[in-house]
């Protein structure tokens, strides 16, 4: 297992149209859109209030009306941009929208918990190109991450684990 910072990493990427999937404030879409060079970058994200999900109350509040402006400014942050697109909708729902082989990369930080990680890499793994990265965060710092993760790659682990910045958690990469 090869450990990179984010720009190293792009050297890596293939180009081409990618996806995030868990996007909050759009801060690491940012990073995607600077390093990686994305043709179209696909931000996929529920804003919603969800309590059975362990992350997303310190991460959304509860209250609908601040969710609501969360998803607007993320919508208005990116609108200069022509190659992004806004999904408010569930991981599995977007995954099932797209063909299979559609894009270069889809980095997965959305619900952390072991079935839905693991859900969510079956989902859009079909949708990474051959020699495409399916990646996601917090490699390091979430059990439910690692285990769903080592578990996909039938216990050898990703390629990568990458910094997206200095000093953030590893992120995971898995060639395809
Ligand atoms: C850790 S945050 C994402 C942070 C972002 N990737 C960043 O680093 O800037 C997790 C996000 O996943 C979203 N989320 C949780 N479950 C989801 C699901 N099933 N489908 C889509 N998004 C989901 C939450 O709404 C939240 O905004």
């Amino acid at each position: 297992m090869i450990e990179f910072t984010a720009p190293d990493f792009a050297t890596h990427v293939v180009p081409g149209p990618m996806v995030e999937v868990g996007v909050w404030q759009g801060n690491h879409a940012e990073v995607m859109l600077n390093h990686w060079r994305p043709s179209r970058l696909i931000l996929v994200d529920t804003w919603i209030y969800d309590p059975k999900d362990s992350l997303n109350e310190s991460l959304m509040g509860t209250n609908a009306r601040e969710i609501r402006g969360r998803y607007l400014e993320v919508v208005n942050r990116f609108e200069p941009d022509r190659r992004v697109v806004v999904m408010r909708m569930s991981s599995i729902e977007a995954a099932g929208l797209f063909a299979d082989d559609s894009f270069a990369l889809v980095y997965i930080d959305a619900n952390h918990d072991l079935d839905h990680v693991t859900a969510d890499l079956d989902a859009w793994a079909p949708k990474v190109r051959s020699g495409g990265w399916l990646c996601g965060h917090d490699y390091s710092l979430f059990d439910s991450v690692k285990m769903a993760v080592d578990e996909f790659t039938g216990g050898a682990g990703p390629e990568f684990v990458f910094r997206r910045t200095e000093g953030d958690v590893l992120s995971y990469a898995i060639r395809r």
